[in-house]
């Protein structure tokens, strides 16, 4: 019976439609055909394992700034650097001359053209209208990873809590798990990353999304969609109007993905190894 069912399915569709085209280069990404279209490569001074954790776009200028390991005779282990992805010929390199900073994270302030830099003497900003880095905060104290949306939020080494930094003063919005990485949408739902997985808040609710405390990183799209991603690929957080029904689901299976971020068009782009890729959405007759 079963058989005879998908025979008739196939026949109707066959004479109806015309048969799609193949891409051999595509993905899918949940069911949408992207093609995956090489971009360039990003040269930097990477060690021998190139290692690129973290990408993001100034959107005025199309600048991607990424963080990356630095050779191994360097005495930083983490170094931003950008390139501009209309021409991307030269990348600079974010570093501390004559001091070593660590420069592991950082987010942008789009309005205001300004970079938060986080490291291992706390937080830099480098505004880049003038291509100029200043201390900001924390000097002293290592910052693991800092978010910025209005205000800059970090956190610190080893501690139990999210810091919002506002104006002089330093609001404690989080304190219950040591967390990793975090992020936080327009309505002001956080997905922080932690060491018993990856959870979804909002104000005083908590939502348990993956037991998965690895995952490689976080991100927003313009959309204003959440996404994570691991070595097997992207991950889309699914935010329920009721907390409780959020959850995460694979949508894209891309194997050693290094780091993701969105194009000013909306477009996944992501690097594997030292490769920048964009994802191209194809036309819904494509098949992958
Ligand atoms: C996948 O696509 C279907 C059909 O377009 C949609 O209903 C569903 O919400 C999508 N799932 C995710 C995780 O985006
Ligand atoms: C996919 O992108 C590549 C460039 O990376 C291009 O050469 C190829 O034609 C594209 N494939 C399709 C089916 O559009
Ligand atoms: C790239 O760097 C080279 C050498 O430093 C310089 O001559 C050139 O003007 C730079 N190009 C751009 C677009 O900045």
């Amino acid at each position: 019976m079963m058989i005879v069912v998908i025979l008739l399915f196939f026949i109707s569709t066959a004479s109806s439609e015309e048969v799609g085209t193949v891409c051999n280069s595509c993905i899918k990404v949940n069911t949408t055909c992207y093609n995956v279209t090489y971009l360039f490569d990003i040269e930097a001074p990477f060690r021998n394992r190139i290692v690129i954790n973290k990408l993001g776009i100034l959107r005025s200028t199309n600048t991607l700034y990424f963080s990356f390991e630095p050779r191994i005779e360097d005495q930083e282990y983490n170094k931003v650097g950008f390139i501009n992805l209309d021409n991307p010929v030269n990348i600079s390199v974010i570093s501390g001359e004559k001091q070593i900073m660590n420069f592991g994270t950082f987010d942008l302030d789009q309005d205001n053209g300004l970079v938060y830099l986080g490291g291992s003497d706390g937080i830099y900003v480098l505004d880049t209208k003038v291509n100029r880095v200043a201390p900001y905060s924390s000097r002293g104290d290592l910052i693991v990873s800092l978010f910025y949306k209005s205000h800059v939020y970090f956190i610190r080494y080893g501690e139990f809590k999210i810091i919002k930094k506002k104006g002089d003063n330093f609001d404690i919005i989080f304190e219950m798990m040591q967390v990793k990485n975090f992020v936080s949408n327009k309505y002001d739902v956080s997905v922080l990353l932690c060491g018993y997985g990856l959870f979804a808040s909002k104000k005083d609710e908590m939502v348990w999304l993956s037991k998965n405390s690895y995952f490689r990183g976080l991100t927003i799209d313009l959309d204003n969609t959440i996404y994570a991603w691991w070595i097997d690929g992207i991950y889309k957080v699914i935010i329920e109007p009721k907390l409780a029904d959020s959850r995460i689901v694979r949508v894209a299976h891309i194997p050693s993905i290094g780091a993701l971020t969105f194009d000013n068009d909306n477009n996944f782009l992501f690097t594997v190894e030292k490769s920048l890729f964009r994802l191209i959405e194809m036309a819904n007759t494509t098949i992958c």
